[in-house]
């Protein structure tokens, strides 16, 4: 991605432990389970930087990645369904909302939606939080090596739809499949992209 290391910075578990806003940074939002950390790991060419796991809820904490200490990378948690006590889960979800609100450093938020079910009712939701907040976000469609071409259209057609509605999307969506390495070289270019403008 940039000359130079990537490594961890830190989990933050409230709006005060958020490090220093002295870079540019882009977040991963999703669904539970959609694949954020996996996309994380595939981007930065590290297996087990963020961890993934099948489990819906793996990721509880807002985890912080520092590329080449040019940007930071946000690993988020879900939101929907997760494997973990309630008051748990709405204790992140606030997070998770404040995060996304309040971030002064936020340069762009990449949704991503799983390629075999399109944009769900939460994800209009947090698009919609995002459009509240001025905060520019772009569609990233995950796990494309799990659909064939005829139901990955549909899919495509119908987020493409939902996005109309979105002062705050980006009009380009990016295909991509961690498993595969598909649409990972391109969502690089954008990351490099958003970095330096
Ligand atoms: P939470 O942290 O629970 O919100 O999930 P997440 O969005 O970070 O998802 P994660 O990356 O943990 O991936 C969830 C599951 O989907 C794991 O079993 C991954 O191996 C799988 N997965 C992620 N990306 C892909 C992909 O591109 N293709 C396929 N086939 N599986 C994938
Ligand atoms: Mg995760």
């Amino acid at each position: 991605l940039f000359a130079g290391e990537i490594t961890f910075v830190k989990g933050v578990v409230a709006m005060d432990g958020l490090p220093a806003a002295d870079r540019p940074e882009m977040c991963f939002a999703g669904r539970s389970n959609v694949g954020k950390s996996s996309l994380i790991n595939a981007l930065t060419g590290r297996k087990a930087l963020a961890r993934a796991s099948n489990t819906p809820g793996r990721t509880q904490e807002i985890n912080y990645f520092d590329l080449a200490e040019q940007a930071f990378l946000v690993d988020l948690p879900g939101y929907g369904f997760a494997k973990a006590p309630v008051p748990v889960v709405e204790k992140w979800q606030r997070l998770l909302k404040s995060y996304l609100q309040g971030r002064v450093t936020l340069r762009r938020a990449f949704v991503l939606i799983d390629s075999r079910h399109g944009v769900k009712a939460v994800d209009e939701e947090i698009m919609k939080l995002l459009d509240t907040a001025a905060v520019t976000f772009q569609v990233v469609m995950t796990k494309a090596d799990k659909v064939k071409e005829q139901e990955r259209a549909k899919v495509l057609a119908q987020t493409r739809a939902a996005l109309q509605k979105h002062p705050a999307a980006f009009p380009e969506i990016v295909l991509t499949s961690s498993e595969k390495g598909d649409g990972i070289a391109t969502l690089r270019a954008i990351i490099r992209r958003v970095t330096l403008e």
